[in-house]
């Protein structure tokens, strides 16, 4: 027998695009004829029964929006079987018999969880860090990008009228897509991620030979994940000479009105969750391979690491000379 009705939950780090998602689903939910309800605060949310109905405007004037209407929260307690046990009863209690889960691979972990106790789960990709596998792009991804991009444009200008470097420390603690995405976009010299190990003194090298063969300027992204921008700035500049100067994007990454193509991905993906709980799967981590859309199992998803796209790296590296 088919479900009747869903929640939806945002989880973990924000990002933008989580409140197109949470629109596409109720609105998706709505028009198939479900019941629609949303929890508060992600995991805390349903372990504290903080669940409300949602109707078709609800989720007006949002799609538009930064940040999640849902809050999100890291909830220590779901990580426990106990924890799990008290949220899938809530929801049992309502009548609720799936839920869409947006977030990123933590957020997954629990969906998984979540999906043992017997509730009907999805997963959607929620996250900046584009660290997810099994999906080409996770929802807000786009938009960090553009952010970092825009940055490094105005870097630049600054940069050029003093014949600077500039080191540019953006988000990213296990996976360098964002450094990887803006650096190719925005032409840096050198793009520092955790996946590729690096030479410092063959950075500097390569910054100093750009100098001297006529560039104005050099730009150096670094993804948190390998150190801070701080660290590699002052080691360029004490150990090669370089007159760099560090940029700390941080949370402005997380903010602000979704691209087109955010909003479009979590349109597309909401929708396809629904439909997905309607067919009767589970367990499953929606997703966008190749700009078609997948359903892949949570479990494999959450126990495979993300490779990086050494193609676009080189290209990078190819392209900045
Ligand atoms: P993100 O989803 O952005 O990666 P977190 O890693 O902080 O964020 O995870 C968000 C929440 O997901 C955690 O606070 C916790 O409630 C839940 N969670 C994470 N890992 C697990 C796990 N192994 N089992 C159950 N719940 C988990
Ligand atoms: O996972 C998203 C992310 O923005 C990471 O890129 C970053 O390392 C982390 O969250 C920051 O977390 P917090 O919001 O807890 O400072």
């Amino acid at each position: 027998m088919s479900i009747k009705s869903i929640a939806v939950l945002t989880s973990g780090g924000d990002s933008q695009g989580m409140n197109a998602a949470v629109r596409a689903v109720v609105r998706s939910a709505l028009y198939r004829g479900l019941e629609v309800y949303a929890v508060q605060r992600g995991y805390y949310g349903l372990i504290h029964d903080d669940i409300r109905k949602m109707d078709l405007r609800s989720v007006g004037d949002i799609i538009q929006r930064g940040g999640t209407i849902l809050q999100t929260a890291r909830c220590e307690e779901f990580r426990t079987l106990e924890g799990q046990q008290k949220a899938a009863e809530n929801l049992r209690k309502r009548g609720i018999e799936g839920v869409v889960v947006i977030g990123g691979d933590g957020s997954y972990q629990g969906a998984y969880k979540l999906s043992l106790q017997g509730i009907k789960t999805m997963g959607l990709p929620g996250t900046i860090d584009n660290d997810i596998p099994f999906t080409d792009y996770t929802i807000g991804f786009d938009t960090a990008v553009s952010i970092v991009v825009d940055a490094i444009n105005k870097l630049r200008d600054t940069m050029t009228s003093h014949e600077r470097s500039s080191v540019v420390e953006v988000m990213g603690r296990h996976c360098g897509d964002i450094a990887l995405y803006a650096g190719l976009a925005s032409g840096a010299e050198a793009i520092l991620v955790p996946e590729v190990d690096f030479d410092l003194n063959k950075i500097a090298t390569r910054m100093k030979d750009h100098f001297n063969a006529g560039k104005k300027h050099g730009i150096i992204v670094v993804a948190e994940g390998v150190g801070t921008g701080e660290d590699i700035s002052k080691k360029l500049n004490e150990q090669s000479g370089l007159d760099s100067r560090v940029t700390v994007l941080g949370h402005i990454q997380r903010g602000g009105t979704p691209t087109h193509n955010d909003r479009i991905l979590a349109s597309r993906l909401g929708d396809f969750a629904v439909s997905q709980l309607l067919e009767g799967k589970s367990g499953k981590a929606c997703g966008i391979i190749e700009g078609k859309l997948v359903a892949t199992d949570i479990e494999k998803v959450v126990n495979t690491k993300k490779a990086m796209r050494m193609d676009l790296f080189e290209l990078a590296m190819r392209l900045s000379q």
